[in-house]
């Protein structure tokens, strides 16, 4: 099944991270999913969401992040054992048992520079296809915290995940980082691409006029796809990202609105998941049936 999905928006401050954490909570807690997070930004935003800081710092020291796994497999070309480096019991939520991590450390934007200097954009594209063909197996949906910009990490996820989903504000600066990503996109069709799941307004402020015209333009952009449900600006959203360090209920961390906006997110998510790979079935079975192009002639 195809279930890795990189969240992505070229600008920052989008609430990308905010977004894979309540989402990656809300699947847990009341969708009983699990879900893997994978934490692509060096400032290991949504790792310091989910883990103490000496919870992060002591994996960072043990070299038991994203950057360990991919200089061992990139940079060293050694065969990794990906399971090591998966963190469980994550998350303040008591609901939320099974949300699983590969946290992050500053040091990813040195292995960037490695990457580059050394050309090991094919081996990191392989590296990085074969980690999401192992996860894919065992977690129900894998999430990939993508920083903003455009670098070769974010670009290998892109290629190998199967979808992508974008977190956006209802705003002139983070549309233009959507028409970015877009172009980005039709660069080098033949190179493979995550499909888009869609994008989702977030923080919106259901009084304000200009942002539902923004909202009515990006939804008549189908290739948007843009979620029926946005996520409206919420002080329990924005205090998510403080890690409770008493286990809390889903509710007390997402309370009323916030709660209820995220659920729907999160079941238009499953549905769009569902459709995708249905979708992707029916054209297999249709393709495995149709006789081969020329049978007719030979026989
Ligand atoms: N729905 C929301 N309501 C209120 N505040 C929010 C909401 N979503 C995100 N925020 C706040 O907006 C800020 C940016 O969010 P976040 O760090 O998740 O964005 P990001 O896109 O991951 O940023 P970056 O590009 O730097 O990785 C944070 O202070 C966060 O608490
Ligand atoms: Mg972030």
């Amino acid at each position: 099944m195809r279930n890795t999905v990189a969240v992505m928006n070229t600008k920052g401050g989008v609430g990308k991270s905010t977004l894979v954490l309540a989402v990656a909570e809300t699947l847990s807690a009341v969708f009983r999913k699990n879900v893997l997070i994978i934490d692509s930004d060096s400032q290991a935003s949504v790792s310091a969401m989910l883990l103490s800081a000496s919870n992060l710092h002591r994996l960072q020291s043990d070299g038991l992040t994203i950057v360990d796994l991919l200089v061992a497999s990139v940079l060293n070309n050694v065969a990794v054992d990906w399971p090591r480096f998966v963190v469980g019991g994550v998350s303040d939520v008591d609901e939320a048992r099974t949300v699983y991590l590969i946290p992050s450390d500053m040091q990813l934007t040195l292995f960037e520079r490695e990457v580059s200097k050394e050309s090991l954009h094919a081996r990191l594209r392989t590296s990085i296809g074969a980690l999401l063909n192992h996860v894919r197996g065992v977690f129900d949906v894998i999430l990939i915290d993508c920083p903003p910009g455009l670098s070769v990490l974010t670009e290998s996820w892109l290629r190998e995940a199967d979808f992508h989903f974008s977190p956006t504000k209802p705003d002139y600066v983070s549309t233009c980082g959507l028409e970015v990503f877009r172009r980005f996109k039709g660069l080098n069709p033949e190179m493979g691409f995550a499909e888009n799941l869609g994008v989702i307004i977030n923080m919106k402020d259901a009084q304000s006029s200009v942002e539902a015209d923004y909202q009515r333009w990006l939804n008549e952009n189908a290739d948007n796809k843009l979620f029926a449900q946005t996520v409206p600006r919420t002080s329990a959203l924005q205090h998510a990202s403080h890690l409770s360090p008493v286990e809390r209920s889903y509710m007390a961390k997402y309370p009323g609105e916030s709660s209820v906006a995220i659920r729907a997110v999160c079941q238009e998510l499953l549905a769009r998941l569902d459709a995708a790979n249905a979708k992707e079935a029916s054209a297999s079975a249709a393709a495995a049936s149709s006789p081969p192009v020329g049978s007719e002639a030979s026989s």
